[in-house]
């Protein structure tokens, strides 16, 4: 993205220049739902990203502007300052997650912007969270390392936001590194890069331009029910503190005390994480009939049993199946947003084609296609 509209911006409002930064939405190729139980996930951050100019002001106030909403707002950082700008409300909460953990944080002006697209699944508030995070730790030089960066953009979803969401978001946006996935384990929070180069194959999104109404509830709620069968496993082993600690022994113990839902949402998450290990082994073997393969049966257990696509998904899905792509699912937390498809290089144009047309003529909407080019994390532009 040109930077130019933020910097001439920034200048026309606060006559003074400062410094750039940015930091980028994800992809996940596989593990969904996985992050917040401490399972794997295998994110990339990609080449679409969040952008601000920041500059300290010397006052109590922050004055911010969005760029691409067109919307101006001060607000200060004491504990009842919370702006009601939903996109506000995300800088008010890294400065006070920061403010939490020690840090002195005054007022700054700021202009951002972005060209990560909303509600696809990308992780557009993560990338925002983790840019205004990298960038206030290095103007106020606060010395919180990448992964409190990471925990501080996810404690802001929670606290401030309401989603109880993992990890994974903020640590793709904070970790990210050109050319390379993350397998990532969010219970110890060892990660290793994994260069991602499938030879004879592309990776493309497709965004079905719909957000489902209710998807933050609904995600609070998937979490609430793996949190149920834990609490139901822990009666007989109190070492099982996530569901990543549990076995399918475990689990079939408690098949008379949790909810049948319950059950069935636990069910996909053991079967995920075993998913993501599997396709961690057939990529070291260069075998992406098998990776391909383990994607749609996530898409199947994320429809079926987790309950997070939606028709428009499904659809996709579908003609991603029929028309020979090698893997497809729904990407992210769902109940809208993209696919994820790998397909090799010569069926690309004739899949694209058919899946643009047949959507648009079924849905009446033109959904969007987005190539996947994996890039570096937050870093400072200038
Ligand atoms: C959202 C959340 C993540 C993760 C995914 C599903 O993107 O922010 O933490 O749970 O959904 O894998």
């Amino acid at each position: 993205m040109d930077t130019k509209f933020i910097q001439e911006k920034f200048k026309s409002l606060f006559k003074t220049e400062g410094n750039l930064y940015t930091s980028p939405g994800r992809i996940n190729l596989i593990g969904e739902h996985t992050d917040y139980n401490g399972g794997f996930v295998l994110p990339g951050s990609i080449d679409k990203a969040m952008y601000c100019e920041i500059k300290s002001n010397g006052t109590s106030t922050i004055r911010a502007y969005a760029l691409d909403l067109e919307e101006y707002v001060e607000f200060g950082l004491g504990e009842n300052d919370l702006p009601t700008q939903s996109w506000a409300k995300y800088l008010y909460g890294v400065c006070r997650e920061m403010i939490k953990r020690g840090a002195a944080i005054v007022g700054f002006d700021t202009v951002f912007a972005g060209d990560v697209p909303l509600g696809a699944g990308m992780s557009s508030s993560a990338a925002l969270e983790s840019c205004f995070g990298y960038a206030l730790n290095d103007i106020y030089q606060l010395g919180f390392d990448r992964f409190e960066l990471a925990k501080i953009g996810q404690a802001t979803e929670h606290n401030y936001v309401g989603v109880k969401c993992g990890i994974m978001d903020q640590f793709a946006s904070c970790f990210g590194k050109e050319g390379s996935l993350i397998r990532l384990d969010c219970r110890s929070l060892e990660y290793q890069y994994v260069l991602f180069h499938p030879e004879g194959y592309r990776l493309v999104l497709i965004n079905t331009c719909v957000a489902h109404e209710l998807a933050s509830s609904a995600y609070n709620k998937r979490r609430q029910s793996c949190e149920n069968v834990v609490a139901a496993i822990q009666r007989r082993h109190p070492s099982v503190k996530l569901l990543r600690d549990a076995d399918w022994c475990m689990l079939k113990e408690v098949a008379n005390e949790v909810t049948p839902e319950d059950y069935i949402r636990a069910e996909f998450v053991l079967e995920e994480i075993q998913r993501l290990l599997d396709v961690c082994v057939a990529m070291e073997n260069n075998d992406y009939e098998t990776v391909g393969k383990k994607m749609y049966e996530t898409h199947i257990g994320l429809s079926r049993k987790y309950e997070v696509s939606c028709e428009e998904l499904d659809f996709l899905n579908d003609i991603a199946r029929t028309s020979g792509v090698t893997g497809s699912r729904v990407m992210g937390g769902g109940f809208g947003g993209c696919t994820i498809n790998l397909i090799k290089n010569e069926l690309y144009d004739g899949f694209i084609k058919r899946a643009l047309e047949s959507y648009e003529q079924k849905f009446k909407i033109k959904p969007q296609v987005y190539d996947v080019v994996i890039k570096a994390g937050a870093r400072k532009l200038l």
